[in-house]
């Protein structure tokens, strides 16, 4: 039997990029699971080949810094599935600037989607998991979250989530919930295809296996982490990076 057949999970982000390649490898392991994005368009069409695929995913269109729309997420799951196993928060943004330029617009947006939406789910997501007593939390982080030029809106963020899921992690211990962050390095998606090629190749060559990760790099761990073999580990931040280190 795969191995997570029978488990439900909700993947935000899901309609491109890392969150693309965590639905894949989970809907893969066994998982049924609910995609969410805001982009409607991208999502169906992205979906649509998942179910052409034979894998169990369903489409939901949601802005996560929208309480109620982050919340009504959970709350479909639930409805459809009757619980909800693995919650993992990938939507994010950036909107890059040095700190000194930054206007109210860009930093509230960017804490609005990648550190409020991660709240919103997670805090929903526990009252149910808690209630049934099983539960996987993976929440993507940066590893810009230590610092990173013209990303304090970002670094702020991915700080923030790396806090609220440690604590995740401490107060759900005792209710067979784990939670972890994943930290990618370079991963290529649209959000890294934005550098120019002299920049891209620039970090590419300071990473010590020479290229990029791919949206399925970080979609295996994703996977591990849901699974049982992974119900020891809680409370980690872990770098999916090819050795790269900030
Ligand atoms: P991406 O830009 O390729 O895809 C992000 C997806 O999230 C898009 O489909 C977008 O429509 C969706 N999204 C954005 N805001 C949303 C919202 N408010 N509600 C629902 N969906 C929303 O990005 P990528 O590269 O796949 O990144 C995924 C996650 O991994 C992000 O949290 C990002 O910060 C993180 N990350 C990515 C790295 C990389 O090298 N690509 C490195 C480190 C972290």
């Amino acid at each position: 039997m795969p191995e997570l057949a029978g488990r439900v999970a909700i993947v935000t982000g899901a309609a491109q990029g890392i969150g693309e390649g965590i639905v894949a490898t989970l809907a893969e392991a066994g998982a049924a699971v609910l995609a969410a994005d805001r982009d409607a368009t991208r999502l169906e069409a992205t979906v649509a080949g998942w179910r052409a695929a034979g894998l169990e995913v369903d489409a939901h269109t949601c802005d996560v810094a929208d309480r109620q729309q982050a919340e009504q997420l959970v709350t479909s799951a639930l409805a459809r599935h009757g619980h909800l196993d693995i919650l993992v928060n990938n939507a994010g943004i950036n909107r890059d600037v040095t700190l000194h330029k930054m206007t109210d617009e860009q930093w509230q947006t960017v804490l609005d989607v990648d550190l409020n939406g991660v709240f919103y789910t997670t805090r929903r997501a526990l009252v149910a998991m808690r209630e049934r007593g099983h539960g996987r939390i993976v929440n993507l982080s940066s590893a810009s979250w230590l610092g990173s030029f013209g990303q304090a809106n970002y670094a702020a963020a991915k700080a923030g989530v790396v806090g609220l899921t440690l604590t995740a992690a401490r107060e759900s211990a005792l209710r067979n919930i784990t939670a972890n962050v994943i930290c990618p390095g370079f991963i290529d998606t649209s959000m890294t295809r934005g550098l120019s090629e002299e920049k891209w190749d620039e970090v590419v060559a300071r990473i010590p296996m020479k290229r990029a990760g791919t949206p399925r790099d970080v979609g295996d761990l994703v996977t591990f982490l849901s699974s049982d073999k992974a119900s020891y580990i809680t409370g980690q931040v872990i770098y999916v990076s090819g050795g790269l280190v900030w």
